[in-house]
């Protein structure tokens, strides 16, 4: 398949397929466990229905919006992807650059492979960083003073990670960071020597903003080992109040899903939510992001800024506007990275992406979500 025939994101998921070493890609599309969580989170859609008001005149579309105060073209924000570097050598700059051209809000990953310095400089568009807190607070003050100082919109805690999910795809393809190479892994890695250069020889893959940081952490081990060791797994509310007074502007807590810990999350000084399962990675049996959106907007709409972890894009149009919420991508945009012809894997990816779902506002009837209730 080439890119000029792409018409979905599915189709951007066939080329990564094609371009990326097995155990890598199936690091990328893979999910937690028997990944019921994974397929539950496309499942639930069939359980709506999109209701249209004909007749609404949709002659003029504006999406346009804010989010943490920010401006941006689209209700719809990249969501943290680590170790972009893994998908394509452009990694983190060129997504930042397509986010930019397309007026999206951008997040780095604390596992990113560029550093939060270098995200900041890549490009203008409103970023977020996605931290987690370390056994080592100093890292993660570390990263919160790096933050400020480049002048980050918002910071997002991820809170669904107390330990690396079990990702049994990883575990049948061999998929290790830094790679090892068990005889299945080794072949499919030898059919990608451009893959193994940049891996080895450049060490593109590094989790930069990690070894970089002055508080002087190293990972000896592999990453998953490093998260297992090295996550703070006696976090609670009392901490989030503390990650708020830190950094003293809007606070993201991402990865949870009731109404209950979204209220946590307001009383303890965030001033915004992300409802994700980790796109199906972290726990078995976890809700449709989805299906949490109505109980929670309803209850806490006013009291925090909503973003809701999507793909197909009429459902994202649907809840970018009854509720009012943002969305986020996550797997579809690492799809999309994998297209060696950036301006033609942006342009395809974006449009593709958007078009769907400027397509299904028109269809939806709803010309103005600003002015939907
Ligand atoms: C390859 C990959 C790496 C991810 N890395 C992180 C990460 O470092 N931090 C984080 O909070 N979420 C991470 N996520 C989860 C995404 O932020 C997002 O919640 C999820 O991908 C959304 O679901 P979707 O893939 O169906 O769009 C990752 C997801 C993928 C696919």
């Amino acid at each position: 398949m080439r890119i000029k025939d792409c018409n979905n994101i599915m189709d951007f998921r066939r080329i990564a397929r094609r371009r990326l070493p097995a155990p890598v890609f199936h690091y990328m599309d893979g999910g937690a466990d028997d990944e019921w969580t994974l397929g539950r989170n496309t499942e639930a859609f069939n359980d709506y229905e999109l209701l249209p008001s004909q007749l609404s005149d949709v002659s003029s579309i504006d999406l346009k919006s804010t989010l943490f105060g920010q401006a941006v073209d689209w209700p719809v924000m990249i969501a943290p992807t680590g170790a972009s570097k893994l998908f394509h050598r452009d990694g983190e700059p060129a997504v930042i650059r397509a986010a930019e051209k397309f007026g999206m809000m951008y997040s780095l990953s604390t596992l990113g492979t560029i550093t939060i310095e270098d995200a900041a400089d890549a490009g203008r568009c409103p970023k977020m960083f996605q931290i987690y807190v370390f056994k080592d607070r100093g890292l993660t003050q570390d990263f919160i003073d790096r933050s400020k100082e480049k002048k980050y919109a918002a910071l997002c805690l991820t809170v669904d990670t107390p330990l690396a999910g079990n990702r049994e795809r990883d575990i049948v393809y061999g998929m290790s960071a830094p790679p090892k190479f068990k005889f299945r892994s080794a072949i499919s890695y030898a059919r990608h020597p451009g893959w193994l250069y940049r891996a080895l020889v450049r060490k593109d893959l590094d989790l930069v903003n990690i070894t970089s940081s002055d508080a002087g952490a190293k990972i000896d081990s592999g990453v998953v080992e490093y998260i297992n060791s090295q996550f703070d797994r006696s976090l609670t509310w009392k901490d989030v109040e503390w990650l708020a007074g830190q950094w003293d502007g809007p606070l993201v807590i991402k990865g949870v899903q009731t109404v209950a810990d979204c209220r946590k999350a307001a009383n303890s000084g965030a001033t915004a939510v992300m409802l994700s399962n980790h796109g199906g990675r972290q726990l078995e049996s976890a809700p449709a992001p989805v299906d949490c959106i109505a109980s929670v907007a309803d209850a806490l709409r006013d009291r925090l800024e909503i973003i809701c972890d999507q793909t197909p894009a009429a459902l994202d149009a649907a809840i970018s506007t009854r509720w009012r919420p943002a969305v986020s991508w996550g797997s579809n945009v690492a799809y999309g990275c994998c297209e060696p012809n950036w301006n033609g894997r942006w342009r395809y990816w974006a449009v593709t992406g958007l078009k769907n779902l400027a397509s299904s506002i028109f269809s939806i009837g709803c010309s103005l979500p600003r002015n939907i209730a």
